[in-house]
C-alpha cells in the first residue's frame, strides 16, 4: 500500500510574472500583484501610461521585474511610430523620459532604460521598422539575462544554507519581482532543489504587505514551508533561536554596499547583528549603483498617506492624522555579511570589494 512518504512532491505551480505576447505590434503582460493572494489577474499593457500606472501602483514590482517591464514598456511606447525616423526618435525619448518618472529607488529601471538608449543609438541609421524589431530583441535579452542571473544568485546563495536552515526574509524577493527564480527566494528554492529542507519566516511587510500577500504566495505554490509574522515579532523570534539567517532583495546597492530594501530591512539588520544572524542581501550586477558611493545619496521613494491610514479597506487611523511614509530604508554594509551576486558572493562588503568583485 502507498504511504505518504512514497508520494512524489507535488509540483510547484508555476505562473509568469510578465511577459512580451506577440511579436510587433505586441503586448505587455502582467500579473497584477495588487490583487495576490485574492485573484490572479493578468492586466494587458497597450500604451506607455499602462506601463506607467503599473509600475507606480505596484501592480508589477521588485526591482528587476522594473526594468524589465520598463524595458518593454519602451517597445509599447515606439511600436506604431515607425513613419519616419523623426517620428521615432520623438517617441523613444518621450517614452523614456515617462517611465523614468515612475519610480525612483530601485535602479534597475534607470539600468534598464539606459541599457535601451545605448541600444537605439547603436542603431542608428537603420530604418525605423528594424529598429523596433531590434530593440525588442534587446528587451527579450534583458528578460532573459534576468532569469539566468536568478539561477546564479540561487547557486552561490544555496551554499550558505544548510539542511534544516530557517530563513528569515522581508517584502518580496521571489519570482514575483524578477523575470526568473527571484534573489532571495532564489537562494531558497535553490537549496531547496538541493535536497536542503529550507523554512522560511516572511515579514508580513508594512504598509503594502508584500511579505504576507507575495512571499507567502509564490513559496506556498512551490511547497516551500512559510510563516507569517508581523513585522513587530521579528527581534523576539530571533532570541527565541528560531531564524539561522536573513536573506533579503535591494533596489539599489552602492559602490561601498550600502542596501536600499523594503521598508523596515534597517531594522532587520540591526537585529540580526543583535542577535548574532547572518544578514544576507541577494541580488543581480543590474541592481548595483556604482555612481552612488554612500546609502545616504539615495533617492528614496515616499508614498501615498493611504497606504498608512487605509491601506486595505477601513482606515485604522483617525482622520487627518500626520503620517509619513518613506518606502525604502538604507542598511549600511557594517550591517551585512554578505552580498550574493549573480558573480558570486562578497563577504563583509566594501568599496573596494564591491568594485573588485565587478571590475568597476
Ligand atoms: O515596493 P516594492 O514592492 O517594489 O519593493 C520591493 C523590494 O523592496 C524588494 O526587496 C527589492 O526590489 C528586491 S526584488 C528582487
Amino acid at each position: 500500500m502507498a504511504t505518504s512518504d512514497s508520494k512524489a512532491a507535488p509540483e510547484p505551480q508555476p505562473f509568469e510574472t510578465l511577459r512580451w505576447r506577440g511579436e510587433l505590434p505586441g503586448e505587455l503582460i502582467l500579473l497584477d500583484q495588487t490583487l495576490l493572494p485574492g485573484e490572479e489577474t493578468y492586466l494587458v499593457c497597450r500604451t506607455v501610461s499602462d506601463v506607467f500606472g503599473a509600475i507606480r501602483r505596484l501592480s508589477v514590482r521588485g526591482a528587476p521585474a522594473i526594468g524589465i517591464a520598463a524595458a518593454f514598456g519602451v517597445i509599447v511606447g515606439i511600436q506604431e511610430a515607425t513613419r519616419s525616423e523623426e517620428d521615432l526618435t520623438r517617441a523613444f525619448q518621450e517614452t523614456v523620459d515617462r517611465l523614468a518618472e515612475s519610480r525612483p529607488t530601485a535602479v534597475n529601471l534607470f539600468w534598464a532604460l539606459d541599457r535601451m538608449k545605448a541600444r537605439f543609438a547603436e542603431l542608428s541609421g537603420k530604418p525605423p521598422v528594424e529598429k523596433v524589431q531590434r530593440l525588442l530583441d534587446e528587451a527579450r535579452q534583458i528578460h532573459e539575462e534576468d532569469r539566468q542571473q536568478c539561477e546564479a544568485i540561487g547557486r552561490h546563495g544555496a551554499e550558505l544554507l544548510s539542511d534544516g536552515h530557517r530563513v528569515l526574509t522581508h517584502c518580496n524577493a521571489g519570482a514575483l519581482a524578477t523575470g526568473g527564480l527571484g534573489t532571495a527566494l532564489a537562494v531558497v528554492y535553490s537549496a531547496v532543489r538541493d535536497g536542503k529542507k529550507v523554512s522560511v519566516y516572511a515579514n508580513e511587510t508594512r504598509p503594502l504587505l508584500q511579505g504576507a500577500r507575495l512571499t507567502a504566495w509564490e513559496l506556498q505554490r512551490s511547497h516551500v514551508p512559510v510563516t507569517v509574522i508581523c513585522d513587530g515579532m521579528v527581534g523576539t523570534v530571533m532570541r527565541q533561536g528560531r531564524i539561522d539567517a536573513v536573506v533579503v532583495g535591494a533596489d539599489r546597492i552602492t559602490a561601498r554596499g550600502d542596501v536600499a530594501n523594503k521598508i523596515g530591512t534597517y531594522t532587520v539588520s540591526v537585529l540580526a547583528k543583535t542577535h548574532g544572524v547572518p544578514f544576507y542581501v541577494a541580488a543581480p550586477e543590474s541592481t548595483f549603483d556604482f555612481a552612488t558611493l554612500h546609502g545616504d545619496d539615495v533617492t528614496i521613494e515616499e508614498r501615498a498617506a493611504e497606504e498608512i491610514t487605509q491601506g486595505f479597506g477601513p482606515r485604522t487611523t483617525p482622520d487627518d492624522i500626520d503620517t509619513y511614509n518613506p518606502a525604502f530604508d538604507i542598511t549600511p554594509a557594517e550591517n551585512i555579511t554578505a552580498i550574493i551576486t549573480d558573480r558570486g558572493v562578497i563577504r563583509g562588503p566594501t568599496e573596494e570589494k564591491v568594485r573588485v568583485h565587478f571590475g568597476r
